[in-house]
């Protein structure tokens, strides 16, 4: 049975028992900071677990795609170890929210798999939790299975409910006992069932399990009730295939045989049992997707488990010989394996090639490098590798650790973990002690909080409520020290989410204190940082907060102009935008986001015209408190990673949604005219944009203006005239080119006709050696041919010098080939300037490194060619 049949099979299954289909949600689990990649069907599910959402269904079922090479379900370093592990899989589910319970999950699962798949009742082993005797009862006395094939397992991983019949989702999150069903492959296979020493072997393989949601466990580990019991399942649908596919490892399933030989074309590899190829199609699988789902490499979060995967299989080909980029060419045999199942592959196909190469292209570098090292280190010391060598690859060569570790695995060499993890602590402390933090860092304050009200006003009437000086806190500041003040209630804006800190003053009757930053001290609490420039200014005071009008509406312009152009960049280059970091002050905005191309001069000329229309339509921007879920059905664009409360501010300007903190024009028409500066890479995968806006536009186009004229000037022309006049020049030179090269060869000639004069008679031969000043190569070999021409029996050595170089020629007349060769004489005159030649018996070219010895060896020609004679 092919695999597109066992989804099928599964899914229809469960809708024939009023099951609704549920497509397979993304890779990342939306808003969930408690989980980093979908680990299973659930996941979609957990809000509908808890109570906390609702779906218009109480069961459902899906084929979900899942990853687990991170977090509490990691299976990274199985793979390749044994016959049923993988980063990517895909899980068939069903799902009852305080439905049906126990006794239909387990009758469902049982007829699925013996009237629908047929696998024999005797083939099949059940586990149930050690106290569940309800799951028991069904398993013996309504299914019928006998009670040697019903084992029971307690908490046998050293704590309460830490059991491999008690699942969880993550740490915290629901859970609950649960039965597993294992089928067995044969006595012929190594292993034991379920409970027993050799339970890790491949014989007795857990293809379902059967989870019983009962509890929500907090981060204290306490556990509260779910309002309804629920059922979550799961099923390894590669599992399953090698079963119904009579094989016994998943690498045998019709899914991944046509991967492995994928891998073995592009390494040239014969051994289609190679483990290393295996490792390649699985992790093609895990890499491709994760990109799809809009995650790209990097150094940390959900980029660094795809670059650990894709760095992973790059050193297994790397091992099989392949130096070269590879990897990614795989992705379009996976797209003809899974593309029809999941279309978003085959939408995205060209584009998971890009970072794929770019990745492949940038690791290629120092994988050679690093494996040297390593190389030379155990080398040394062939049992163990020291932490600090691990350390050194993965900081300098990019190795993620797992990375050396399957390396030592697959040697019987120990990796000093601890070593490693001390280095790499000893490395923040020092990058700690270095770093400059401008965060007001480690003032102590314990006041209110401050109240905000810079979005509606600049100068605001307000009381000094802290003052620091030094870092301390103080009574008073004095005239002409440096500190920070704390306002009850300000305009000032706290640099955060990519705008700066205002500026402006802080004025009380007698005192004036210029401020030329505002930071955050706490999460609520702003200080405003600056110099008091006159008077004295004490907590209690009186004060006017007056922020710099000017720089604040320049900044405000950018930072509007920054959601307007990622929108338009998610409209022109793709969905796959999104942003990576940005800052935004009073001369530009800088942003970078996700792409991994660059953008072309027609795409920044889309963008450009997209944002200035939303800017000509003048559309009011509107600013909303609501809660998370309401701004994501308003649309809102939430930048993923960053904690958001409650209560988000969704900002609408023109046709962009964002959630955002910072200040805004009131319409877009106050952004004036928006232009794109410059557009480079700053990272893989990563691109920047800088652009300007109102004044700072205009300077720019003026400035252009200014260049343009300027050269028009230089070139006599008018600015539209500049390009047919610049194509003109072009001509131009080439003309006078062409003329040049025709009088270096009048010249060449010239000065041939003139050599010929000084050949020498030696025994019937004429002799020439000579020096021609200035000529090229081609210029040497023209004048060779002339001289040769006029000469008739002639043994000739041409030479020239440029940049402390010696280019010669020798050329001998077919006649005289049989007492003279062009090659030896080329090598007589070039030993005596550095250099060595050869080549023709009628024309030999070489070169040499020492001019000062030319003269002597061109006057040693002639008695040379005597000697021959
Ligand atoms: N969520 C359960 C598992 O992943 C079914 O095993």
């Amino acid at each position: 049975m092919k695999s597109s049949e066992i989804r099928e099979k599964f899914l229809k299954f469960f809708e024939s028992k009023g099951h609704t289909i549920v497509r397979s949600s993304p890779l990342v689990p939306g808003n969930d900071p408690t989980m980093l990649l979908t680990n299973s069907g659930m996941v979609q599910f957990k809000d509908v677990f808890l109570g906390l959402d609702t779906r218009p269904y109480s069961r459902a079922t899906s084929v979900q795609r899942c990853v687990r090479a991170g977090g509490k379900h990691n299976d990274l370093e199985n793979v390749g170890y044994t016959a049923r592990h993988h980063t990517f899989f895909e899980m068939l589910g069903n799902f009852s929210f305080g439905d049906y319970f126990k006794r239909d999950a387990i009758a469902y699962a049982w007829e699925l798999l013996t009237k629908v798949y047929l696998l024999p009742a005797e083939k099949l082993t059940v586990t149930v939790y050690q106290e569940d005797d309800e799951a028991y009862d069904i398993w013996a006395n309504e299914i019928g299975v006998p009670k040697e094939r019903i084992i029971r397992i307690g908490d046998n991983k050293g704590a309460r409910y830490a059991s491999d019949n008690f699942w969880q989702m993550a740490d915290t999150g629901p859970c609950g006992p649960c039965t597993e069903i294992f089928y067995d492959h044969g006595a012929e296979i190594f292993g034991g069932p379920p409970g027993s020493p050799d339970e890790d072997g491949d014989r007795f393989i857990e293809i379902w399990n059967l989870v019983f949601m009962q509890f929500n466990r907090d981060e204290a580990g306490n556990m509260t009730k779910l309002p309804k019991p629920c059922v979550d399942t799961g099923m390894g649908m590669e599992r399953l295939a090698a079963v119904l596919q009579h094989v016994h490892s998943n690498y045998e399933i019709d899914l991944f045989q046509n991967l492995i030989k994928a891998a073995a074309r592009e390494t040239g590899v014969t051994d289609l049992e190679s483990k290393s190829l295996r490792v390649i199609a699985d992790h093609i699988r895990a890499a491709s997707f994760l990109i799809v789902d809009g995650i790209i490499p990097s150094s940390e979060g959900h980029g660094y488990v795809l670059r650990r995967i894709i760095r992973r299989a790059l050193r297994h080909g790397h091992k099989l010989g392949q130096t070269k980029p590879f990897f990614y060419k795989l992705a379009a045999d996976l797209n003809t394996e899974m593309g029809t199942a999941y279309p978003e592959l085959a939408d995205k196909l060209s584009y998971v090639q890009q970072v794929l190469k770019t990745e492949e292209e940038r690791f290629g570098e120092t994988l050679e490098n690093g494996m040297k090292i390593l190389e030379a280190q155990l080398g040394k010391d062939p049992h163990k590798l020291d932490g600090a060598t691990a350390f050194t690859l993965y900081d300098t060569y990019g190795f993620p650790l797992d990375l050396t570790a399957d390396i030592c695995r697959e040697r019987g060499v120990t990796l000093d973990e601890a070593g490693f993890a001390e280095a790499m602590e000893n490395q923040k402390k020092t990058a700690r002690a270095a770093g400059k933090f401008k965060m007001a860092a480690n003032v102590e304050y314990s006041g209110a909080k401050t109240s905000f009200v810079g979005y509606e006003q600049l100068h605001f009437d307000s009381t000094v409520i802290a003052l620091y000086s030094n870092g301390a806190p103080v009574q008073e500041l004095n005239a002409g020290e440096q500190g920070i003040v704390v306002l009850d209630t300000t305009p000032f804006y706290a640099e955060s989410g990519g705008q700066v800190g205002d500026q402006g003053a802080i004025q009380s009757a007698t005192a004036k204190f210029a401020v030329d930053d505002t930071l955050k001290i706490q999460a609520d609490v702003f200080g405003q940082h600056g110099v008091l420039d006159s008077g004295t200014l004490k907590v209690g005071d009186k004060v006017s907060a007056l922020v710099d009008t000017e720089k604040r509406n320049r900044t405000i312009r950018n930072h509007s102009a920054t959601h307007l152009m990622h929108k338009a960049l998610r409209e022109v280059l793709g969905g796959h935008v999104a942003q990576k970091g940005s800052l935004v002050d009073p001369d530009k905005t800088r942003f970078d986001f996700s792409h991994n191309a660059p953008v072309t001069a027609e795409q920044i000329a889309q963008v450009e015209a997209l944002v200035n229309k939303e800017i000509l339509e003048n559309h009011p921007t509107k600013a909303q408190h609501m809660s998370f879920d309401d701004a994501v059905k308003h649309g809102a664009m939430a930048l993923f990673g960053e904690k958001y409360g409650d209560q988000v501010r969704v900002l609408d300007i023109g046709t962009s949604k964002e959630l955002c903190g910072g200040v805004h024009v009131n319409r877009t028409g106050d952004i004036g005219l928006f232009k794109i500066v410059s557009e480079g890479g700053v990272a893989a995968g990563i691109r920047r944009i800088e652009a300007v806006t109102g004044e700072g536009a205009l300077a720019l186009v003026q400035s252009m203006a200014r260049r343009l004229n300027e050269a028009a000037a230089a070139l006599k022309a008018t600015p539209e005239e500049i390009t047919s006049r610049i194509g003109q020049v072009q001509d131009q030179v080439k003309s006078l080119e062409r003329e040049l090269n025709a009088l270096k060869s009048k010249l060449a000639s010239g000065q041939g006709d003139e050599l010929a004069t000084k050949a020498v008679d030696v025994k019937g031969i004429k002799v020439l050696a000579a020096t021609m000043e200035g000529a090229d190569v081609a210029a040497l070999r023209e004048t060779m041919d002339k001289l040769k021409d006029k000469l008739k029996t002639a043994a000739i050595v041409l030479a020239s010098v440029a940049d402390g170089k010696v280019s010669l020629i020798a050329g001998v007349t077919a006649d005289s080939i049989g007492k003279v060769k062009a090659g030896e004489l080329v090598n007589f005159v070039a030993q005596q300037v550095g250099g060595k030649g050869g080549g023709r018996p009628d024309m030999a070219q070489a070169g040499g490194t020492n001019p000062a010895g030319l003269p002597d060896a061109l006057a040693g020609v002639a008695g040379w060619v005597e000697a021959k004679l």
